[in-house]
């Protein structure tokens, strides 16, 4: 693969929150799927599709790469189809626009902001996920989870935010 400043790499960032609530019916937090793992826990984000914030960033670090919009361009949370729709279907699509123009995926980094759940003990499952996703080695995705340190609205349980940085190559 030509490492070079030959246009065969690009680097994507990708960046969500969501708020998160009490689970529904007493409050509006969906079951907190994260990475495409289900987690119990008693708060869920609040979102179109199932508010995955993880799978969004992944997205939109993706779509970035290959100087697409993003997310909300290409799957309009106005639009019903997409209520409740299993995020992997976004992440899905913007593998094929990433394979279309030639591209793989050489690594994907992602850190996860949330004060609860811990991400530690559910990373591998999410990796291996995404992994599956995007079609390559689990070795070549990294998930890591960090506080807010209890403070702001992350740090006071009410949102959830992912980042995300992705690097293609071609050739
Ligand atoms: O010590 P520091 O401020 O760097 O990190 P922290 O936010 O206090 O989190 C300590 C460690 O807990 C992190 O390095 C993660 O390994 C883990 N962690 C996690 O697994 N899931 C979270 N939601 C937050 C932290
Ligand atoms: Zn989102």
């Amino acid at each position: 693969m030509g490492l070079g400043a030959d246009g065969q790499i690009r680097i994507g960032h990708g960046y969500d929150l969501h708020r998160l609530d009490v689970l529904a019916p007493e409050g509006e937090g969906r079951p907190f799927v994260l990475g495409g793992v289900l987690i119990e826990h008693s708060r869920g984000p609040v979102g179109h599709s199932d508010a995955d914030a993880l799978l969004h960033a992944v997205t939109d670090a993706l779509l970035g790469a290959i100087g697409e919009r993003d997310i909300g361009q290409l799957f309009p949370d106005t639009d019903p189809r997409h209520e409740s729709q299993n995020s992997e279907d976004f992440v899905v699509e913007a593998v094929k626009r990433v394979a279309d123009r030639g591209f793989g995926v050489v690594n994907l980094d992602a850190t996860v902001v949330c004060q609860r759940p811990k991400i530690g003990p559910h990373r591998d499952a999410m990796c291996a996920n995404i992994a599956r996703m995007l079609g390559v080695g689990a070795d070549q995705v990294n998930v890591k989870g960090k506080t807010h340190e209890g403070v702001d609205a992350v740090g006071e349980e009410r949102a959830i935010e992912a980042h995300c940085v992705v690097l293609l190559g071609r050739g």
